[in-house]
């Protein structure tokens, strides 16, 4: 059985001292709470220590994430930041290929599938994004689409534990408009991004990789998301912003 997993992207949002005070306010929030579901959060790269002491003061249930990761161990790369670097401040997951990064920063499925490779090789657990624009939705050729893309960010990868790698199926045109894909919507993709990962790892693997939905995930209506044969979970970004929302969502996932 997948156990189900709330994922928190904080995306470009508090500063250390405030990512610091929503990790205290969420461990008090989520004690004792969170049943049998994944917990993490993604904050930014300068708040990733903070945050991980308070984790681990307080025992929270939540794991550290990062929010992106380059493929090379160290080296000239300046502004970049290695997968020893997030192991070494508690991480043990991390967000790839995000829209908002393939789109203002240039990621590509390249990109994704080498970041997959890098992080797997130091055991921290990818999340690793995929979705399609308004336009191609709106050409009926969202399946198609996302379908190519897991294949060419899976091309290669190899899984020993499917349980340590995670896919996050976010429409673009639903990630922070308010505007949300109904369940069918992501039942629809993230059943035919299994049916992908069962041809390409065989079906054992494929049962045991947890596929998350994202795009204006709230507290009002992941629990329509999670019943969803194939939708395990949210990456959530607006709403992992406030302690309350996020934990009311991580409370929902655990009933
Ligand atoms: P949102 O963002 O929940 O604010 O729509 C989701 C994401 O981009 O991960």
């Amino acid at each position: 059985m997948r156990k189900r997993m709330i994922a928190g992207n904080w995306k470009m949002n508090k500063t250390y001292t405030e990512g610091v005070v929503l990790a205290q306010e969420l461990a008090d929030e989520l004690a004792g709470k969170t049943g049998d579901v994944d917990v993490v959060v993604c904050p930014p790269a300068v708040d990733l220590k903070g945050v991980g002491t308070v984790i681990e003061q307080k025992s929270a249930p939540m794991a550290l994430g990062a929010q992106n990761v380059y493929w090379e161990e160290s080296g000239a790369y300046t502004g970049e930041t290695a997968p020893d670097m997030l192991t070494n401040v508690g991480c043990s997951y991390c967000i790839i290929g995000h829209s908002e990064r393939r789109d203002y920063f240039g990621e590509t499925d390249e990109d994704v599938n080498k970041k997959a490779k890098a992080l797997l090789a130091h055991d921290i657990v990818p999340i690793s994004c995929c979705g399609e624009s308004l336009e191609v939705r709106e050409a009926g050729k969202h399946v198609e689409f996302v379908v190519d893309q897991i294949r060419k960010d899976t091309e290669g990868l190899e899984i020993s534990d499917p349980s340590r790698y995670v896919i996050a199926y976010e429409p673009i045109w639903a990630i922070g408009t308010g505007k949300t894909a109904t369940a069918d919507d992501a039942q629809e993709v993230c059943g035919a991004i299994r049916a992908t990962l069962v041809d390409v790892f065989g079906e054992e693997t494929a049962a045991g990789i947890r596929i998350l939905y994202g795009g204006s995930a709230k507290p009002d209506n992941i629990a329509g998301f999670l019943e969803k044969e194939d939708v395990d979970g949210a990456l959530v970004g607006g709403a992992s912003l406030k302690a309350d929302s996020f934990a009311a969502m991580v409370i929902s996932a655990a009933e």
